[in-house]
């Protein structure tokens, strides 16, 4: 297949069905961000290094830099805007209660890895399962943080911590 031919793709994004032609080299997160407008992830390095890019595929982290559009067919994709997701919910609050942030422009692909961790996950499991994610601006704890506490909250183990 050259990069110019065209691929018909079926794929669920944040619950709704949506069929595309989309040129075979097309990223996921090019089909995303250009296709359908789901500007909330981010792109930084475009070449799998930073974790700006991170959605979820059929519930798993991926990074969309490194994902064609053509194998997400049949697939279901969640985004930071996907808001079913109670997890992402309660991390997004975290991360702006513990301010978590400064640009945001890591924020999404954090959330987005950090929602497959385990809810009572230690601050050493949290930094090593975010690895892959980076921060220019925050310098980690703060974020660190948001995580823990979003896990303590899904657990009813307070918010102190
Ligand atoms: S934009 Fe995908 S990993 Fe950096
Ligand atoms: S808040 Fe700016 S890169 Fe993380």
């Amino acid at each position: 297949m050259t990069p110019s031919a065209t691929v018909r793709i079926a794929v669920t994004v944040n619950g709704q069905l949506v069929h595309m032609d989309v040129p075979a080299a097309t990223t996921l997160v090019d089909l995303l961000r250009s296709d359908l407008g789901l500007t909330g992830t981010k792109v930084g390095c475009g070449v799998g290094e930073c974790g700006a890019c991170t959605v979820l595929l059929d519930g798993l982290p991926v990074l969309s830099c490194l994902v064609l559009a053509a194998e997400v067919d049949g697939r279901r994709v969640s985004t930071i805007e996907d808001q079913r997701n109670a997890r992402v919910r309660r991390l997004q609050e975290a991360f702006v209660a513990a301010a978590g942030l400064q640009c945001g422009f890591c924020t999404p692909g954090m959330i987005l890895a950090a929602s497959r961790l385990p809810p009572d996950a230690d601050d050493a499991e949290i930094r090593a399962g975010l690895v892959g994610n980076i921060c220019r601006c925050t310098g980690y704890a703060k974020i660190v943080t948001a995580v823990r506490r979003a896990g303590r909250t899904r657990t009813g183990r307070g918010t102190r911590r």
